[in-house]
């Protein structure tokens, strides 16, 4: 339930956006005309094919919080690359430890200097003590359920519904509406039925939870520590020291992946709450824009993984990657978090994302809109239902994807870009509160062209 039922009325108004994004963005079309014969839909990946308007926007140049286009449109990016550019684009300190390397020699299947200095600044900052690098977030997470299993011996990865961790086929699972553990909507080319890799229980049931761990055949529980990939939803009082309490009682190696709630400060919500996680996973970001991803271990963890592998196998076991650990994405990290991703950076990025989520209430309040903003740290969302939900099954029963179609193209032909997935706005250190200031006017303009 959205709040909004005058469908006619929303698409006079997508239409009518429509038209303005096409007089506006000719340089955008040709490219994309150009791109089609090549590209299914005319992009390299398909799901760059779900930004509203009838072609993508193709980006020419980008700094800090800004992008121009090939029309020459500034825009103000709040979706920064869903992460990966949360550093904002190009970011000094990153691009000259990156480019040094690269002049240097990038990749060697051999350490340089870099991994151990990275490795501990993720230490400082999320407190386990073993890492080991990667591409994505996705291999970050696919190598732990992989040590996972080896070390407990069990199969089920247990995650919460309606998760997103990658592109990692036990987390394409959802709950039916008896409970049953089903293929997540758009899951493509399951390899098995989810149900024999995965339980799910929905964010903040401890009871379900309690009731899978007692079955005794999971491995890993992978879990954000606040669900952000189907809008903004919070722990409740007390649900992460059940959640510990409960994977140390029946053996369970718990996840926690930060690649996005790091929104929450320079050590994620691992060190904003004081929790105490068997693994950490962090990507997109740390990079300052190139790839990268990183797995933390537990002492425990890492003792009981490597004491299970033999050096003899250790290249064939199904964790790695030839480009995985390579001395650019270390020399990128290194420089992101002793640079970059910074204490002062962090507080300037939340004090942006508040100013974001003041902007949007107002005008949910002006407008007594039934919708609802959650703020986490330097990230902020809106969703069309009235109050915070407590799981992702309430948070996907409020998703309008005609509405959130509209108005992202509402604000993309206002020069803001919001990500296309949901309706997140993420601030980089250098996010104005002029920047903010655009999206609030442009999202006032919004709602008052719905609700008026
Ligand atoms: C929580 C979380 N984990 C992992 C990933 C995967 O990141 P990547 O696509 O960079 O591998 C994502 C991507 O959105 C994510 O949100």
């Amino acid at each position: 339930m959205t709040g909004f039922q005058d469908r006619d009325r929303l698409a006079e108004l997508w239409y009518r956006e429509i038209e303005v994004f096409r007089s506006a963005r000719p340089e955008s079309e040709k490219l994309w005309h150009a791109a089609v014969p090549h590209l299914p839909d005319g992009v390299p990946m398909l799901w760059m094919a779900k930004w509203p308007g009838p072609w993508p926007v193709f980006v020419k140049e980008a700094a800090g919080a800004h992008f121009t286009d090939v029309d020459g449109i500034d825009h103000v990016d709040l979706c920064l690359g869903d992460t990966g550019a949360m550093c904002g684009h190009a970011p000094p300190a990153s691009v000259a430890a990156i480019t040094k390397r690269l002049a240097t020699g990038s990749t060697f299947m051999l350490p340089t200097e870099d991994a151990a200095v990275a490795a501990q600044l993720l230490t400082d900052r999320f407190g386990v003590p073993s890492w080991q690098f990667t591409l994505s977030a996705t291999d970050a997470n696919r190598s732990l359920i992989r040590y996972a299993r080896h070390v407990t011996g069990r199969r089920r990865i247990l995650v919460h519904d309606y998760c997103y961790h990658g592109s990692v086929d036990e987390a394409f699972a959802t709950l039916d509406a008896t409970g049953a553990v089903v293929e997540r909507r758009g899951n493509i080319g399951a390899p098995v039925p989810p149900s024999e890799t995965t339980a799910v229980v929905p964010f903040n049931d401890v009871e379900a939870l309690e009731a899978v761990l007692r079955s005794g055949d999971v491995a890993a529980m992978l879990i954000e520590p606040a669900l952000t990939n189907i809008g903004i939803v919070l722990p409740e009082e007390g649900y992460h020291d059940a959640v510990r309490e409960l994977c140390s009682r029946y053996g369970v190696i718990l996840i926690i992946d930060e690649t996005h709630t790091i929104s929450a400060g320079p050590g994620g919500m691992t060190t904003a709450l004081g929790l105490s996680p068997d693994a950490v996973v962090v990507g997109k970001s740390i990079g300052g824009g190139i790839p990268a991803g990183a797995f933390g271990m537990s002492a425990e963890f890492a003792e009981r993984a490597r004491a299970s592998l033999d050096l003899e196998d250790i290249d064939v076991g199904g964790v790695g990657g030839t480009l995985a650990g390579n001395a650019l994405s270390l020399a990128g990290i290194r420089a992101t978090l002793s640079e970059v991703l910074t204490d002062e950076a962090f507080a300037s990025m939340t004090a942006r994302a508040t100013e974001w989520t003041v902007g949007v209430q107002s005008t949910i309040d002006e407008f007594s809109v039934p919708w609802q903003v959650t703020q986490l740290g330097a990230r902020s969302e809106y969703s069309f239902r009235a109050t915070a939900p407590r799981d992702g099954a309430e948070a996907a029963a409020a998703d309008d994807f005609e509405l959130q179609q509209y108005l992202h193209l509402h604000a993309l032909n206002r020069g803001i870009l919001i990500t296309p997935f949901h309706n997140m706005a993420l601030m980089c250190p250098t996010t104005s509160p002029d920047d903010i200031e655009r999206h609030t006017i442009a999202f006032r303009d919004a709602v008052s062209s719905l609700f008026r």
